[in-house]
């Protein structure tokens, strides 16, 4: 499979982290060792700091993201964002599905799919992200379990429509964890979501959709995952633990991803 067909993008998930301020320092850094090149970058960030980043990274390339999205267009949702709301921010990426959120936040398969649909409809690029448990894993459950979220994630879209699809390969088992899944160990699942996407939509689909590998990604390693066949990118956050309390964070030393 050859990767000319797609873009590798390389998207930071900023999860729960940075204030406006923060944000802000890190754009005007990021805007100055920035070289536009063939690589789509973006960031997605908080609500709450998207318009800023949106404008700071206006004419650079750089994309901008929401990290998730209700998966109805409008109503009495209280605490709720639309697609049309992040669009009008600006967000040209969203990312759906991650396993923080089906793990806390009651994002099943089928809701994940409402917002797929919801997002495509305007315009706005889901990153879809999937994932095995290390016991699925150790049950050798994983190709099972990703070729189910993958297909429930895709279900009722044309061919078109999924070729606009990102996938983000994120093992649980890597994420925060530092222990990241190796070169083919990440390589044999992307390859195996691409073989099913030709399976169902044909080759000329699944040769155009960017599957990215994320979890525990970082300067040392990306290289040999970015030089996989099937692997066009990563979704990265840097976090060590999802699930610190703010005390132990602290302790840590960590206040960014
Ligand atoms: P880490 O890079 O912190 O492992 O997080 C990956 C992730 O969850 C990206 O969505």
């Amino acid at each position: 499979m050859n990767k000319k067909y797609r873009k590798v993008i390389i998207a930071g998930n900023w999860k729960m982290y940075k204030t406006i301020a923060e944000a802000r320092a890190f754009a005007e850094e990021f805007k100055k060792i920035y070289q536009p090149s063939d690589v789509r970058v973006a960031v997605c960030a908080p609500y709450p700091q998207l318009p800023f980043l949106v404008e700071a990274f206006r004419g650079t390339g750089i994309g901008v993201g929401a990290q998730n999205v209700s998966e109805f267009d409008k109503g009495a949702h209280t605490g709720e964002i639309s697609v049309d709301m992040i669009a009008d921010l600006g967000a040209k990426y969203c990312i759906v599905g991650h396993s923080e959120r089906r793990a806390n936040n009651g994002d099943t398969d089928e809701l994940v799919n409402t917002k797929v649909h919801a997002l495509l409809e305007k315009g706005i690029t889901p990153i879809v992200c999937v994932g095995e448990s290390l016991s699925e894993r150790d049950r050798d459950l994983t190709m099972e379990r990703i070729s189910y979220q993958v297909k429930a994630a895709l279900y009722g879209l044309t061919a078109e429509q999924v070729k606009k699809v990102v996938i983000a390969y994120e093992p649980i088992w890597a994420i925060g964890t530092g222990r990241t899944a190796t070169d083919e160990q990440a390589q044999e699942v992307c390859f195996n979501i691409r073989e099913n996407l030709r399976a169902q939509y044909g080759a000329l689909v699944s040769r155009k959709v960017c599957i990215l590998y994320g979890g525990s990604m970082n300067a040392k390693n990306c290289a040999g995952l970015l030089a996989q066949p099937d692997i066009d990118g990563g979704l990265i956050g840097g976090s060590r633990s999802r699930t610190l309390p703010r005390s132990s964070a602290k302790a840590a030393g960590r206040s960014k991803p």
